[in-house]
């Protein structure tokens, strides 16, 4: 029996882009996503775009009754910063009244609301003053946490600032991916710079505000690195890859400065970023208070063999490495490997003097789950079933052995917008019946999660 303390956080992720729709309705600005769909729509899966997502915004009521049903005691979601200020200084009703029923909602029906304040969703209107890249960002986005400190702090106690500071920065800087498709180091690592400055200055603005008697974090991914070999240049390859893809941010959030070795590359590699004088104050001053950890694969790493100097992408350090044994979700591409879950428990534990924590992402995309379906219009997920059964196997005894983790999410709960790969692969315990109205039904990983949260705990066969 793999059991799970009685007060454990059990439930599901998402976002607000990913979930809400309404994606200029009641006053909400266009994000950079609903434009690079308006200039791009060829580039999502299906021409399926951010306005077409799973009506959260007028479905929200039957979800929590879904949530309630399955016995979830939380949920995360985001806050849409274009719904809530849309030009950025100006509040908007509407949107304060949808987030306070929405939570309040959660509230009632027993589901503890974690709040996300940013999750890739950049205002188009602070993206056309350069993003991330632009100084000023920091400042926009202190203003908007504080405003949503102010009008929810009363009853959201969890709050994160960012989901996944790498993937934009990746995916936006030094990849095609996210908008605004540019392959530059220099520029990542300032984006990186300005993102994570962002962060602390909204830990601060949580701490400074009245309703701060809650607790705040950052949620990221981590994948745990791991050598082709125990050759030096492959442990070394792992070395920096743990240092620029790990480090570089819990080092930083959790400690509240960047590893000096982390600074000593950049410089050398002539990446260093702009900075002002009393940010070193800034990130010391506002550590947070607990991790959210989205783990879905690990990252396999072996020595470059003609690295450029200096570096034009973290490849100089490290090149992937395809490793011949893995498991994988063919799906989406991405290894499964249930014991990162433990390594990253046991890491946190030993070198972030094991700070509360929880799973905050976990789950597997499948495309074309419809084949699945029963006479009964059940998707029967099987195989989703075994990754949660191996996942958490992994997590109770990294639990046993004392980390201090406090929740498990699923990503996610209803199948949800995926942004450029839209409803390719669904991840969801509820299907998406987009052509029926929006309506949800059942996967049979709803039900046997529902039964692991009522018993604590399932009897593992063992898969692993
Ligand atoms: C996580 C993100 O990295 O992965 C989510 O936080 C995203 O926003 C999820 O939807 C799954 O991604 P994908 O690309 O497989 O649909």
């Amino acid at each position: 029996m793999i059991t799970f303390p009685k007060d454990f956080l059990w439930g599901a992720a998402t976002s607000a882009p990913q979930t809400e729709g309404a994606a200029l309705l009641d006053g909400k600005s266009p994000s950079t996503w609903d434009k690079w769909f308006e200039m791009e729509p060829e580039l999502f899966f299906d021409g399926v775009g951010p306005n077409d997502t799973s009506n959260v915004y007028v479905q929200y009521k039957e979800d929590i009754a879904l949530m309630k049903k399955m016995s979830m005691n939380s949920y995360r979601t985001s806050i849409a910063w274009t719904r809530l200020l849309p030009d950025g200084k100006t509040l908007n009703p509407k949107a304060v009244a949808f987030y306070r029923d929405y939570f309040e909602e959660m509230i009632k029906q027993g589901i503890e609301p974690i709040i996300n304040l940013f999750h890739f969703d950049m205002p188009w209107w602070l993206m056309e003053k350069g993003g991330w890249e632009a100084r000023e960002s920091v400042d926009h986005f202190a203003f908007y946490a504080k405003t949503a400190f102010e009008q929810f702090g009363d009853i959201v106690k969890k709050w994160a600032t960012f989901n996944e500071p790498l993937v934009h920065i990746e995916c936006g800087y030094m990849g095609d991916a996210h908008y605004p498709k540019v392959h530059d180091f220099k520029r990542a690592i300032q984006v990186g710079y300005h993102t994570l400055l962002a962060h602390a200055a909204a830990v601060k603005a949580y701490k400074e505000s009245s309703q701060n008697d809650g607790e705040i974090g950052i949620i990221l991914n981590l994948s745990p690195v791991y050598a082709k070999s125990e050759e030096p240049a492959d442990q070394e390859a792992r070395h920096k890859a743990d240092l620029i893809y790990i480090r570089s941010f819990v080092d930083t959030v959790v400690h509240g400065y960047f590893p000096q070795e982390f600074i000593d590359l950049l410089e050398e590699n002539q990446l260093l970023p702009e900075t002002q004088a009393g940010d070193r104050t800034i990130f010391e001053e506002n550590t947070v208070d607990f991790l959210g950890v989205n783990y879905y694969q690990p990252l396999r790493v072996q020595a470059v063999e003609n690295p450029r100097f200096p570096a034009q992408s973290p490849g100089d350090f490290a090149r992937y490495y395809d490793w011949p044994e893995k498991r994988i979700n063919p799906h989406r591409g991405w290894e499964i490997y249930p014991e990162g879950m433990y390594d990253i428990a046991m890491r946190l534990k030993k070198d972030y003097y094991n700070i509360p924590w929880y799973v905050s992402e976990n789950g597997m995309g499948v495309e074309g789950e419809e084949q699945f379906l029963d006479a009964q219009g059940v998707i029967q997920d099987d195989y989703r079933i075994a990754f949660l059964e191996d996942h958490l196997a992994m997590l109770a005894k990294a639990m046993q052995e004392g980390s201090q983790c406090f929740g498990y999410h699923m990503w996610t709960f209803v199948d949800c917008w995926s942004w450029l790969n839209a409803y390719k692969n669904r991840y969801g315990f509820y299907r998406l019946n987009r052509e029926q109205n929006y309506a949800r039904s059942d996967k049979a990983s709803s039900y046997w999660m529902k039964q692991v949260i009522e018993q604590s705990g399932f009897e593992y066969g063992g898969h692993l």
